[in-house]
């Protein structure tokens, strides 16, 4: 039976090292129906690359150790949207748990890629703003160290709801570009608010962030 959402949350580590096995047919269906869906939703245009080991045959890529990265999503949008980050790390994470839901294994990547060899159709306007290498792993990974909670949210544990409970913890296990989890949570008239730090890729780690939040908790965050 295939993992929850609680359960793929936990289960996601970043994994850099694939098996040289290519994704198989029916799965690139699932994938590719579930990418159209969140493309339509979004109104960003992601998209799967397969079997190009060009892109992470790079320098940065070596040097990311990066291997039989083979098949990625490029994360692409429209550069005159005002939340293109945001959007970018909401409707990605999502695309991340539902591979790990199917037997997948992901990483976020904004640094480490050759970016002149990203095979995706970039139309005028749009702007690549990251990939997520996919496939299956040679190794399961495991979870990375955390800030504590009481450094990421005010609200006392015991005061805690239950849900918003189970947000935070889920947030707590969001991947953030270079671990640097640069976000707050706290909770304003019994709704969760989620705010970015400063840094790079924070804005793209807050719509990572809040969509753990909200698969775990089931409430919408501000
Ligand atoms: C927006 C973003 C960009 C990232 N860029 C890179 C990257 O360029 N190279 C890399 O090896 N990992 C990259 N990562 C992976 C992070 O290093 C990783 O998520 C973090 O260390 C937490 O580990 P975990 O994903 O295993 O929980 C990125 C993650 C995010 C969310």
């Amino acid at each position: 039976m295939e993992m929850t959402m609680q359960e793929a949350i936990r289960a996601r580590h970043s994994i850099r090292r694939y098996k040289d096995q290519p994704i198989d047919r029916d799965t690139a269906g699932r994938l590719q129906a579930l990418i159209d869906a969140l493309n339509e939703e979004s109104g960003l245009h992601l998209q799967l690359i397969l079997d190009d080991p060009q892109c992470f045959d790079t320098f940065l890529g070596h040097y990311g150790h990066f291997e039989h990265a083979d098949n990625y999503v490029a994360v692409i949008g429209k550069r005159t949207l005002p939340d293109l980050d945001e959007r970018c790390g909401y409707y990605g994470q999502l695309l991340v748990l539902e591979a790990q839901r199917m037997g997948l294994n992901t990483c976020w990547v904004g640094g480490t890629y050759g970016h002149g060899k990203c095979r995706a159709d970039k139309a005028a306007g749009e702007k690549i703003v990251c990939v997520i290498s996919i496939g299956y792993g040679a190794y399961e990974g495991k979870p990375h160290p955390s800030k504590p909670l009481q450094k990421l949210c005010a609200v006392p544990e015991a005061d805690m709801p239950d849900w918003f409970k189970a947000g935070v913890e889920a947030a707590l296990l969001a991947p953030t570009a270079l671990n640097q989890q640069k976000f707050s949570i706290s909770l304003v008239n019994g709704e969760a608010v989620i705010k970015a730090g400063f840094g790079v890729m924070t804005k793209l780690d807050l719509g990572i962030v809040k969509r753990n939040f909200e698969l775990a908790s089931g409430h919408k965050c501000r």
